[in-house]
């Protein structure tokens, strides 16, 4: 498949999402464990996957935003996705994201996405701030994101009608 490389890390690329990821996307968001702390915890079926990839390609149509597919250069495999996406809980921001499948976790790859996304948000996209939550027991997301420099703000169950760590990033 030809696709739209977004942006590059040292293992990573961040691709257009195109809905050829329907299949490969569902076979990583069908896993419980996977999807423990992604809104209300539950797995995804192939109608919720498809419904989210058609949103993703209608929002990167429009914005330039999107959590975009990731691919393993090495093995062309399809193995998450991550980004950037336009929100509108507490005013207009922008959520850095990723999810991985659970064969890909441990290797410092959502560490490569966020600080890709991040460097995207500042750059091509002209962002000067941006949020992540998660689920407060989401420790190895919460990592990532202090060691891409987020700062914790506080708890809240403004974003998503759950309790979570709300973080921001501002452009230095
Ligand atoms: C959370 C997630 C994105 C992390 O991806 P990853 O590629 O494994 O992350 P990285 O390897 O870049 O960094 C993870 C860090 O957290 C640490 N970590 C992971 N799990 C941990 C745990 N249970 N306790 C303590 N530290 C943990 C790792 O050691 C690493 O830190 P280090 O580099 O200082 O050693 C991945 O597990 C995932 O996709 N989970 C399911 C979806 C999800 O929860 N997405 C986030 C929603 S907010």
């Amino acid at each position: 498949m030809n696709r739209e490389v977004v942006a590059s890390t040292a293992r990573l690329d961040l691709c257009a999402p195109v809905i050829g990821d329907v299949e490969p996307l569902v076979a990583l968001w069908s896993d419980p464990e996977t999807m423990k702390y992604i809104g209300g915890g539950e797995p995804w079926d192939d109608v919720k996957v498809r419904s989210r990839i058609e949103r993703a390609i209608d929002t990167f149509a429009d914005t330039g935003c999107a959590f975009y597919t990731i691919v393993e250069r090495a093995s062309r495999a399809v193995i998450g996705q991550g980004g950037l996406v336009p929100i509108e809980f507490n005013g207009k921001e922008i959520e850095l994201g990723y999810r991985l499948g659970r064969a890909h976790w441990g290797k410092g790859y959502a560490t490569e996405v966020a600080r890709a996304s991040a460097a995207r948000g500042w750059g091509a996209l002209g962002f000067g701030r941006l949020v992540a939550v998660t689920y407060p027991e989401n420790v190895g997301s919460r990592r990532v994101l202090e060691k891409t420099g987020f700062v914790e703000v506080g708890e809240t169950d403004v974003y998503y009608g759950v309790r979570c760590v709300l973080y921001e990033l501002v452009k230095g």
